[in-house]
């Protein structure tokens, strides 16, 4: 059993990073986080407004690949545990701009892998967690599902990335002895999420009149899972989880992206008191996703099995619950689909 102490969470200001930290900063008030994290487009302090007093939580502005500043912070706050969010995260961006994902991802894995094992040493008391996704495991057909003795098959420049960082993470393992587990998880929903991801993006769409886009016929199919459910399977990884072992994470709620976007599209009109239909009608099937994985599914019986874990939110209620979030926080939306958004979301959908 791990007890964290002093923990550094990188991309601590991004969607599942600024969950976590709003989670688990209140849970342990006796344990010290610190938040690195570059504020990209995808990170944003308003995130974190409701924890930035708080005596146990510190905010650091800087670059994973700064090798300096991580072993500076090393140095500075005796971290015993390392929680790593801090990504270039959406596919679409990847394949504009792959060296981008390149930089943060494989060489900021390496650059903060490297300060750890430097502080380290051959330690044992200490956790190196990497959050990785589902996505390395390629595109499955119609049937079978993913875990963790599937080999890595990724196919997109993201996905590849973070296949580069899971590798190094598990070579660093295997090499050093660096105390590491990673977990590979499915497609997350719920608040914070930045609108260029098909749920937050849907029901932004739906609430302002404008085309929900539909890529290709709409029957790719994501495993979907609450965010508040994968923030509480890594509290439990951190605690009890095998160092060199990895954990499979899933909803076991697989759903083709046109039921996705017609479920949102309804449960807008509900909330807005609209007549039924209404979102609906802004369905546009657009020109597909290149490379666009197909299916992916996430088998996650080693977690239930060895720590106990089970989601406690349903899709359906957790879908519902999310969109009277960003209903509610349309002052949020607001100040994240800032112009660089609209700049990016105009060419996106012009190129479709
Ligand atoms: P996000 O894009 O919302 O947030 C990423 C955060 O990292 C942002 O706050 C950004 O400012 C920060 N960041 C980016 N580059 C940085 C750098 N060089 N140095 C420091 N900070 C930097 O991402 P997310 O959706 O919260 O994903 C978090 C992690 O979880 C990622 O590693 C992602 O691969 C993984 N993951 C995401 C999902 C999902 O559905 N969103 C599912 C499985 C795994
Ligand atoms: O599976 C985990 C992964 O889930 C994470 O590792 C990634 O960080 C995260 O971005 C997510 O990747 P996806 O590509 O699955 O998420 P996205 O929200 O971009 O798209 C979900 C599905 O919806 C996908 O099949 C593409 C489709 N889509 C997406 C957008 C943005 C549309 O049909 N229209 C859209 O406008």
């Amino acid at each position: 059993m791990h007890q964290p102490r002093s923990v550094l969470v990188t991309g601590g200001a991004g969607f599942i990073g600024s969950n976590f930290l709003l989670a688990l900063v209140p849970r342990y008030p006796k344990v010290q986080f610190v938040n690195l994290d570059l504020l990209t487009y995808a990170g944003n302090l308003l995130n974190l407004q409701s924890i930035e007093d708080a005596p146990n939580y510190t905010f650091v502005h800087g670059d994973i690949a700064d090798a300096d500043l991580v072993r500076q912070l090393f140095d500075e706050h005796r971290f015993d545990t390392v929680v790593h969010f801090a990504a270039e995260s959406h596919v679409d961006r990847s394949i504009l701009d792959p060296l981008a994902f390149v930089r943060t991802n494989v060489v900021g894995t390496a650059t903060l892998l490297e300060a750890a094992r430097q502080a380290w040493g051959d330690r044992d008391d200490v956790r190196f967690h990497h959050v990785s996704t589902d996505e390395v495991f390629g595109s499955l057909g119609d049937t079978g599902a993913f875990d963790e003795a599937t080999p890595y098959d990724p196919r997109s420049p993201y996905s590849a990335s973070k296949a580069g960082s899971d590798h190094l993470a598990r070579a660093y393992h295997h090499t050093y002895g660096l105390p590491v587990t990673i977990s590979n998880c499915s497609n997350n929903y719920g608040p914070f999420q930045f609108p260029e991801k098909l749920v937050p993006l849907v029901i932004r769409n739906a609430a302002a009149g404008e085309p929900l886009p539909v890529y290709g016929r709409g029957k790719n199919t994501r495993d979907w899972l609450h965010v508040a459910d994968h923030v509480d399977a890594l509290d439990l990884i951190l605690r009890e989880g095998q160092t060199g072992e990895t954990y499979a994470i899933g909803g076991r709620a697989e759903r083709r992206n046109i039921e996705v976007v017609e479920t949102l599209a309804d449960l807008v009109d509900e909330h807005l008191g609209r007549a039924p239909g209404t979102a609906r009608d802004l369905i546009t099937f657009v020109t597909d996703r290149p490379g666009h994985d197909w299916r992916y599914a996430m088998d996650p019986a080693k977690i239930e099995r060895t720590l106990n874990w089970r989601p406690a939110h349903s899709f359906e209620a957790g879908l519902r619950e999310t969109v009277g979030w960003y209903l509610d926080n349309a002052e949020w939306l607001d100040a994240v689909a800032d112009a660089s958004y609209r700049d990016y979301y105009a060419t996106q959908y012009d190129a479709r």
